[in-house]
């Protein structure tokens, strides 16, 4: 099949680059141009393990192109995906003016039959908006699909190509049998694509988000009665996570969840309930426990040593997750920024956001450093705030050397507290029990 993408953020061009591998002959399509020039010459815009690769070889063999130009990218095209960005609008709303903007330009350039599929994250209806841009625009036929996308920064290609699931919603048996032949090589019996109608697809992929977030949130809660009662979150995580009902995945407790989905996406659902004279009260208790925790580190530090101003901290990692260099909604924004408030110094290390967070934190009084244990020279103490593995097993006796205080605030579990206190620190873990 010929398929077009529109945007190429992470959805759409990881999308095109997986139908591309699959055999199809893919077009992305961007309007910035620099972009577009980033990718012709074989480079990609955004850091994602394995995809660079899989881009070039794709370009090479002729199954993958770039252009800024909708005549060409909907020449042909059986499918275009609108896989372009839904920023947080006024009240948490998403703002739908790119997507239908893309609606529209793609309407302009139907020549033919095509089936045109949502693929970013849209409140539930707008499916229906996307028709009605595509019907003020051309007379060809089509149908709008709408078509979530599940994947995981850092984990992208693998969940694109074995996902969990595919939901798909549609309207008609012809756009049906169409998204049922492009996945057909990616699903399996045990992971189907799940067809069902727009409004149910739409509201999945949000309820599926907010659903994971309160995960997260319920754990963060639990990490606090934890400490309170002298209990250990690690032993209750796995505890209630071996009931199948429940399931060991998303119960990690931390320093609050970030990214470019998980926040928008709650505070989107809100919104939606909200002009429906609704109030979900769970979720705004979610986003109330994520902002707490994300404080977490900095009162803590509070706690330890009274005041903070003069002090100098170490920061480990800054991106929302390990293998990104994404800082969208970052938690450790607000632990530097918190720390910065209370008068104290800020050298912080990242294995790739380093960049992103020069942008965020310039002329602030945050040092970004090269390496991570330049990142513990002269530190107070050393906070971890993202878990990547190179931060899992530090050396200790290097660390006490180059800090001030031998002091560790663990955000995300992953030090061993018993190994790390036998070596002369001071540990705090989140949920797990104080020196005793
Ligand atoms: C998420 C969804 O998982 C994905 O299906 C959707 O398409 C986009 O949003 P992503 O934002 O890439 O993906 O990251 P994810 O791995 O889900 O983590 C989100 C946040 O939750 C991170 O800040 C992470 O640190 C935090 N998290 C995750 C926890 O604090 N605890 C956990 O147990 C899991």
């Amino acid at each position: 099949m010929n398929i077009t993408v529109v945007g190429t953020g992470y959805v759409g061009l990881v999308t095109g680059t997986c139908f591309a591998e699959s055999g199809h002959r893919v077009t992305c399509l961007d309007l910035d141009a620099a972009k577009i020039e980033t990718l012709r010459g074989g480079g990609i815009p955004i850091y994602e393990p394995g995809l660079e690769e899989l881009v070039r070889r794709n370009v090479k063999e002729r199954r993958l192109s770039f252009t800024t130009s909708y005549p060409e990218a909907m020449k042909d095209a059986d499918v275009a995906f609108i896989a372009v960005g839904t920023p947080p609008g006024e009240n948490g709303d998403a703002d739908l003016s790119y997507v239908l903007a893309a609606a529209r330009e793609i309407g302009r350039h139907l020549t033919r039959y095509t089936v045109v599929v949502d693929k970013s994250t849209v409140p539930v209806g707008s499916a229906d908006k996307v028709a009605e841009a595509l019907r003020e625009v051309t007379t060809q036929p089509f149908d709008v699909v709408s078509n979530p996308e599940f994947l995981k920064e850092g984990a992208a290609i693998d969940d694109f190509m074995r996902p969990d699931r595919v939901v798909v919603g549609v309207a008609s048996e012809r756009a049906r049998a169409v998204m049922a032949e492009l996945y057909a090589p990616f699903v399996r019996a045990e992971q189907p694509v799940l067809f069902m109608d727009l409004r149910s697809a739409e509201l999945t992929k949000y309820a599926a988000n907010a659903m994971l977030a309160t995960r997260i949130s319920f754990m963060n809660e639990i990490a606090t009665l934890c400490e309170k009662l002298g209990a250990d979150v690690d032993q209750v995580r796995r505890g209630i996570g071996s009931d199948r009902r429940i399931g060991h995945p998303f119960l990690f407790p931390g320093v609050g969840f970030g990214g470019s989905c998980f926040p928008k996406d709650v505070r989107a659902v809100m919104s939606m309930a909200r002009h429906l004279g609704l109030d979900f009260d769970l979720l705004r208790a979610v986003e109330r426990v994520n902002e707490r925790q994300k404080r977490w580190l900095v009162e803590k530090a509070h706690k330890h040593f009274g005041t903070l101003a003069g002090r100098t901290f170490g920061v480990w990692g800054l991106a929302f997750k390990p293998r990104t260099d994404d800082m969208r909604e970052a938690p450790a924004i607000t632990v530097i920024e918190g720390l910065l408030a209370a008068g104290a110094r800020v050298r912080a290390h990242d294995p790739v956001a380093a960049q992103v967070a020069d942008g965020i934190f310039r002329g602030r009084g945050v040092t970004l450093v090269d390496e991570p244990y330049a990142a513990a020279e002269g530190a107070d103490a050393l906070l971890l705030v993202t878990e990547w593995n190179e931060f899992r097993q530090p050396d200790l006796a290097r660390l006490k050397q180059l800090m001030a205080q031998p002091v560790l605030f663990d955000g995300r579990n992953v030090w061993d507290a018993a190994k790390v206190r036998a070596a002369g620190f001071t540990y705090y873990g989140v949920g797990r029990a104080a020196e005793s």
